[in-house]
């Protein structure tokens, strides 16, 4: 199966159903795809059977992948994920929201030229959402670093940029050529990054942070026996590698999320409502207990997780052959892949069908997909499996859940200004799921919170 002749999510797990839950497609490598089904026969295989880390190398073609330290660093992001629990977690909140709130402004201030009868119209979530996450993570992972701030933002981006397969030569020889020139200034850009992390580790004068400026770096200089052992380049790379976790998943995803909000108008109405609650019991603030507070807002960005589900994640290169129960061989060296998208997708459609007639509200609180207990493992799934499941999949949904309190406290959101329902567009893409189309309006709140709640 041709992979790029599939335009819609439904339309590739259509084909996929009807060849009973495992197909093979070809892109620039051989993929078997299985369907959710098939999905626990392949988390229990041996790992090294499976070895995630080697499949990484394989497809990501990041430098920070390729590099000979990729593997044997892993352990060291897995430490620096210890920053997003506990008592370090409620000071990112504290500064993600402050940041998220400026960021959000900007961009609709520097960005959106679209207005239209007093509405924001956004053509493209996804820019937004880049743009804001993006601006974090760099805030969040490296703060202000001493005197060299332009230096080091100019390295952090090249080197956390992705080279496609895309040979501009037939010769062979002058492709490997190029390589090797692309890894030397990268192995240069590394070099240059870590001296300046490492001058950064060694000024104690910046140590004090306030409640909007915190960051790793700034964290790892207060208990600096968490990296016991690791040199300055395996530091630089963990750093680098967290600050790229944080702005790869999350946009589109929250495209997904915006896009939902926005397509049944009594849907911001019931958030409205939620937040208008909490604010009056526990005022404005955005922390670790008022975000625990708000479960319809937690149920239903979790809905919108589960129905934008991957079609084709997890990509495991096998190392030896392996037999599905459907008698399938799968050989060595082919990638698998799972399939979460049509499970959901069936489940959306049957709900769809059977719930017609209940509120919106009773539609969030009651039919919510991610409530029940069978989808749990398929729920657990979005943040991977194993050893390698997402190390910060904890932070990542608050932090969603910030920045949709952030946008939704301010503005209200639509699909069209005239606040009438919509269509879901339906999806497209087979590994990142994102609405056919993606634009909303954000039009300013009617209601003052704080004058409203004489807070
Ligand atoms: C703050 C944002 C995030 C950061 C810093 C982050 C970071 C990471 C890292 C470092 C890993 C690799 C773990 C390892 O190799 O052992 C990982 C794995 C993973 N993450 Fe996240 N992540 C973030 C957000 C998300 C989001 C929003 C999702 C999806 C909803 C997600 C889904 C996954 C999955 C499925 C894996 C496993 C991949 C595999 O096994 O091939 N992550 N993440």
């Amino acid at each position: 199966m041709d992979a790029y002749s599939i335009d819609s999510t439904d339309e590739f797990c259509n084909y996929a159903q009807k060849s009973g839950g495992v197909i093979e497609y070809k892109t620039i490598f051989e993929n078997t795809n299985v369907s959710a089904m098939h999905a626990t026969e392949v988390m229990h295989l041996p790992f090294d059977i499976t070895n995630p880390y080697k499949t990484h190398t394989f497809l990501d073609r990041s430098y920070l992948s390729q590099h000979e330290g990729y593997i044997s660093n892993i352990y060291i992001v897995k430490n620096l994920s210890a920053f997003f629990n506990g008592e370090y977690l409620k000071k990112i909140i504290k500064a993600d929201t402050a940041t998220f709130n400026v960021l959000i402004n900007n961009y609709l201030k520097n960005y959106s030229t679209n207005y239209f009868q007093g509405a924001i119209k956004l053509d493209d979530i996804n820019d937004f959402m880049i743009y804001i996450l993006h601006k974090n993570a760099h805030s969040r992972v490296f703060g202000i670093i001493s005197k060299h701030q332009s230096k080091a933002t100019y390295l952090i981006e090249k080197l956390t940029q992705t080279f496609f397969l895309a040979p501009s030569s037939k010769y062979k020889a002058i492709e490997i050529i190029k390589k090797i020139i692309q890894d030397k200034k990268m192995n240069s850009y590394l070099h240059e990054l870590s001296e300046l992390i490492y001058l950064e580790l060694q000024n104690q004068i910046s140590l004090k942070f306030g409640s909007k400026n915190i960051s790793i770096l700034q964290l790892i200089k207060k208990s600096p026996q968490c990296l016991q052992g690791c040199d300055k380049l395996a530091t630089t790379m963990s750093l680098l590698k967290i600050f790229r976790g944080m702005v790869i998943i999350s946009p589109s995803r929250l495209t997904n999320i915006l896009n939902d909000i926005s397509l049944n108008p009594s849907v911001i109405s019931i958030l409205n409502t939620e937040q208008a609650e909490i604010i009056t019991k526990y005022g404005t603030s955005v922390n670790i207990d008022t975000i625990n507070k708000m479960s319809i807002l937690h149920n239903f960005i979790t809905n919108s997780l589960l129905s934008s589900s991957p079609a084709s994640f997890l990509f495991r290169k096998l190392n030896k052959d392996i037999t599905l129960s459907t008698g399938q061989v799968v050989k060595k060296n082919n990638i698998i892949s799972f399939n979460i998208f049509g499970y959901y997708s069936k489940k959306r459609k049957y709900q769809q069908k059977n719930i017609e007639k209940s509120s919106t509200k009773a539609r969030i609180v009651k039919s919510n997909i991610a409530n029940k207990k069978k989808n749990k493992k398929h729920l657990d799934l979005l943040w991977g499996y194993g050893s390698n499941a997402c190390p910060f999949y904890e932070y990542s949904l608050i932090q969603m859940k910030i920045i949709i309190i952030c946008i939704i406290r301010t503005y209200d959101i639509y699909a069209h200004v005239h606040e009438t329902n919509q269509v879901h567009p339906g999806y497209t893409n087979i590994s990142t799921v994102v609405p056919k189309s993606s634009s909303i309006v954000l039009k300013l709140k009617k209601l003052d919170w704080v004058k409203t709640y004489n807070i």
